[in-house]
């Protein structure tokens, strides 16, 4: 099967496209490079440099490529961002999936997984939060793919358009070929592994005053081998159910500080943090009730547990201390 991947030079996106490959599958990456990097795309893929706004570019990349399926990972993608620039994702990340949708069922193409997001449950009723959670968005983020589910639903309904919904919580760690790379990079674990590489100072940590055990935030964090591996087995399952919605995520929550901890055991060094004001946006705590997919795909994660997901994240970075630029 030929599979369309959006983003496919960016984090989630190459790692998808290398799992892909590695399962057989033909894989057709589509990135504008806008945050993605020419040397995450897989070599065995096709390539296509366009972005999503421009449909008439999409179009042409179908009709060249005729995938049979899409796995759409292209997007804006941080809360704190999109809540000081709702435009960029009320805007940007909904007309580009429209555009998206509009060509693939103007081609015919019948199949699309979608990244969601564990944004889009800002007061969960329980934690970790399950399958049957209300969607309250969190922030324009949030609310964007949101927006992008619904379409779904909609094009299920009028052109029977099959989907997953794979809400991830925090995408982490590294293959032995592909890691963490954003300008400016914002995320913990690299930010946290770029002071024990001597290129920053020290971590803030933001806020140290919540209603958790240390007083820091605590977040689920997936491995992105087992995330895409999550994208494979939903697409295999769209031959037999029209739709699919999971939440991914290990089930267990680690603290800012757990993390940090974590890292100095793996790194040796002594990574100093500072506390600093809370960020917008932040929730206390996101944990993932992942036990639907496990039941009914069968998803069985090979790194459950924070140290192997650090290690292989600092593995990455040290054999490439600066990125996908060396
Ligand atoms: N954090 C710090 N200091 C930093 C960076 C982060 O203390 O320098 C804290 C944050 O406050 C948060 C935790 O570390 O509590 C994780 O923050 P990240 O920025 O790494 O990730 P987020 O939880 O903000 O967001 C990520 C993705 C989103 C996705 C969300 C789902 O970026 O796309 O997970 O849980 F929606």
């Amino acid at each position: 099967m030929k599979v369309l991947v959006t983003g496919g030079a960016g984090y989630i996106g190459s790692v998808a496209t290398e799992r892909l490959i590695s399962n057989g599958y033909e894989v057709v990456v589509l990135d504008s490079f806008y945050m993605g990097h020419r040397e995450a795309v897989h070599p065995q893929a096709a390539f296509v440099e366009a972005d999503l706004s421009d449909k008439a570019a999409v179009d042409a990349a179908f009709r060249e490529h005729r995938p049979e399926a899409v796995m759409h990972f292209a997007s804006h993608t941080l809360v704190g961002e999109s809540m000081q620039h709702p435009f960029l994702y009320l805007g940007d990340n909904v007309r580009n999936a429209l555009n998206l949708l509009e060509v693939m069922v103007e081609h015919g193409v019948g199949k699309i997984i979608l990244s969601s997001t564990a944004n889009l449950f800002e007061k969960p009723e329980s934690m970790p939060i399950g399958p049957d959670e209300r969607v309250i968005p969190g922030s324009p983020y949030g609310e964007s793919k949101a927006i992008i589910e619904r379409f779904l639903h909609w094009l299920q309904v009028t052109k029977g358009l099959r989907y997953a919904c794979l809400r991830y919580f925090n995408a982490a760690g590294a293959t032995a070929e592909r890691g963490e790379d954003h300008t400016p990079e914002t995320h913990l674990i690299p930010l946290v592994l770029q002071v024990a590489l001597g290129q920053r100072d020290a971590i803030k940590i933001f806020g140290g005053d919540y209603p958790t055990p240390d007083g820091t935030c605590v977040r689920d964090y997936i491995h992105i081998a087992d995330l895409a591996d999550a994208h494979i087995l939903s697409l295999q399952a769209l031959e037999t159910r029209p739709v699919l919605t999971y939440n991914l995520g290990n089930g267990n929550g680690f603290s800012v500080k757990e993390v940090v901890d974590t890292a100095r055991r793996i790194t040796g060094h002594a990574i100093p943090v500072e506390i600093v004001d809370r960020r917008p946006g932040d929730p206390a705590v996101l944990v993932a009730d992942a036990t639907k997919i496990k039941a009914e795909l069968g998803w069985a994660p090979q790194f459950p547990d924070l140290q192997s997901i650090i290690q292989s994240a600092w593995n990455w970075h040290n054999g490439h201390p600066r990125g996908y630029a060396g």
